[in-house]
């Protein structure tokens, strides 16, 4: 049995809690927050012991923890806990600071302990199913991917000052979604943004709405799209056309009823938020994180990759604050 001490009681901290009970070879020893009550909650919730994340970190019978605390903790609590022995699952991104994330992954790396990243879209069943045909060669070679990534509705703008910017908080994901599914970082980045779902998101120094291609070394493309605001809900989709085909993974929705009538033919909404979406993406991932502490010790999605798709972020930012493309490499 799995001893998990989780860092954080917010949003995801109370997503990943369940994932640690519900699942049979990890117990829940131990919640901390810098909110005492919020970690209290969940702790009884649970039937877990409230505590400070310093006592996880030092308390030599939990095993491993899950890192949900928020982005500017993340490479200091990484480095931490590989520091005393543990396991890690850590929440995106590795950090706001590219440069302290590679900081981070050296740290961790010289201590070996597992560290791995939670990039949970590639837990979701229709992207990991699209994934495993690719790789069994079912549309040839893979030449142009397109991820749609929209949220239902902006964060408040509190959230966006401290998030890091939507390229580092938001499109994170789907830079790995393209490392993953393409197989390696592209040689180029450019990226096109504003703020037009909400001026205050602008004024705050940040964007909205934007459209980023990848471009790799052999000449294939990837393009990414993002907006804030999507009315009829959180629209997650990615096509992938390759040389003998296209592969595509479309949204989960609502339920399945679709009401024909001589107006016309509605059906429901996707599923609204991630909450929703991804509530079996977080399972498989904590059970692939489990499987292989347990098992083989190499994690499914590394510190690397966390780092990767970090710099795939900054890269964007600059590209889109000067309009020019980016060469990954001198981001590194
Ligand atoms: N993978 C996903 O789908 C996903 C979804 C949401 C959030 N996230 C990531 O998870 C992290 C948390 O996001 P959230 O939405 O749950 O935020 P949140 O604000 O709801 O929760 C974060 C919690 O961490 C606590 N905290 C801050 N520093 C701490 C410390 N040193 N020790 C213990 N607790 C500390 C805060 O008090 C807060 O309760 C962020 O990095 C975010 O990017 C990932």
């Amino acid at each position: 049995m799995l001893k998990i001490g989780l860092l954080g009681a917010g949003r995801i901290g109370n997503v990943h809690a369940k994932a640690i009970t519900s699942h049979a070879a990890s117990k829940l020893v131990a919640v901390s927050d810098v909110n005492q009550e919020a970690a209290g909650k969940l702790a009884t919730q649970y039937g877990a012991q409230a505590s400070t994340s310093e006592a996880i970190i030092a308390n030599s019978d939990i095993d491993a923890v899950l890192i949900a605390t928020s982005t500017d903790t993340h490479s200091d609590l990484i480095e931490a806990a590989t520091r005393a022995g543990k396991a890690v699952l850590c929440e995106k991104p590795v950090d706001l600071s590219l440069e302290r994330a590679l900081a981070c992954r050296k740290i961790a790396a010289a201590t070996g302990r597992p560290v791995m990243i939670g990039f949970n879209r590639r837990f979701d069943p229709n992207f990991a199913a699209l994934k495993a045909a690719v790789d069994r060669g079912e549309i040839g070679r893979a030449e142009l991917l397109s991820v749609t990534s929209f949220d239902p509705g902006p964060p408040p703008v509190s959230y966006i000052k401290v998030s890091g910017g939507l390229f580092r908080d938001m499109m994170i994901h789907d830079f790995d979604m393209a490392s993953w599914i393409m197989g390696g970082l592209p040689q180029t980045v450019r990226a096109v943004a504003s703020s037009i779902v909400d001026p205050e998101i602008g004024a705050a120094g940040d964007v909205d709405t934007a459209v980023v291609t990848l471009e790799y070394a052999d000449g294939r493309i990837a393009v990414i799209k993002n907006s804030r605001r999507a009315v009829y809900g959180y629209d997650q989709r990615v096509e992938l056309l390759g040389s003998e085909g296209l592969l595509s993974a479309g949204n989960m929705i609502e339920n399945t009823v679709v009401k024909s009538t001589k107006d016309g033919v509605v059906s429901a909404k996707p599923e609204f938020f991630f909450l929703e979406r991804y509530m079996r993406a977080y399972a498989a991932e904590w059970a692939a994180f489990v499987g292989a502490v347990t098992g083989s010790g190499v994690v499914p999605v590394s510190l690397d990759d966390g780092v990767n798709a970090l710099a795939l972020a900054e890269a964007a930012t600059r590209s889109a604050k000067s309009g020019m493309a980016v060469e990954v490499a001198t981001v590194m």
